[in-house]
């Protein structure tokens, strides 16, 4: 169990970390969930116009704008599959989701992400295989990337939480 991963419950862009992750869609144009809440917070014209320039991010692709008004320098935009079942890839997707962000996050020498619960939502992906996958993902990295110091799986709720305390064989959420 990688003591660097801690579950939280509360508002991720309240958070003052590296980078926290933006739940995104392909256009990246906002949206509601997390992320209406992070353009919100951001500053929607600036954080509109830096995805503008950015163009698009496909399924399971991840990129980077500054986190303008937030708490966090930066905010990392994936965007996760949307739920058909489970026999269209998403399993696969949404891992990549995950490294892609891990990968992106080493590159730009981030110490400490947070990282909602992708695709849970709107997306309809069913949480407890959605954390799984999530929890999974993050472990694998941690055991690459030993330069990073924490990694924080940010909950709407408790009991998103207690999935997360599950999957990580804990008890209590942090
Ligand atoms: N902080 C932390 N978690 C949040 C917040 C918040 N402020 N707001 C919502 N969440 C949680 C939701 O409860 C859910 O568990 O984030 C998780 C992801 O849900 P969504 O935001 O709906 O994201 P997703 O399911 O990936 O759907 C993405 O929704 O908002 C649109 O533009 C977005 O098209 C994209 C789609």
């Amino acid at each position: 169990m990688d003591e660097r991963i801690q579950v939280w419950v509360g508002d991720i862009t309240t958070l003052k970390v590296d980078a926290i992750v933006n739940a995104a869609n392909r256009q990246l144009a906002g949206g509601g969930g997390v992320d209406g809440a992070i353009h919100r917070a951001a500053g929607v014209d600036d954080l509109q116009a830096a995805c503008r320039q950015i163009g698009g991010c496909a399924t399971g692709q991840a990129v980077l704008t500054p986190g303008f008004r937030l708490p966090a320098r930066a905010i990392i935009h994936t965007v996760g599959p949307i739920w058909q079942g489970g026999q269209q890839g998403e399993p696969e997707q949404l891992r990549s989701c995950y490294s892609e962000v891990m990968t992106l996050a080493v590159r730009e020498g981030f110490r400490c992400i947070a990282f909602p619960a992708i695709s849970c939502g709107v997306y309809g992906y069913p949480k407890e295989q959605a954390v799984s996958i999530a929890v999974e993902e993050v472990e694998r990295c941690l055991e690459t990337y030993l330069m990073f110091k924490k990694v924080i799986f940010a909950c709407f709720d408790q009991d998103m939480a207690r999935l997360y305390q599950a999957a990580l064989g804990r008890g209590q959420a942090t």
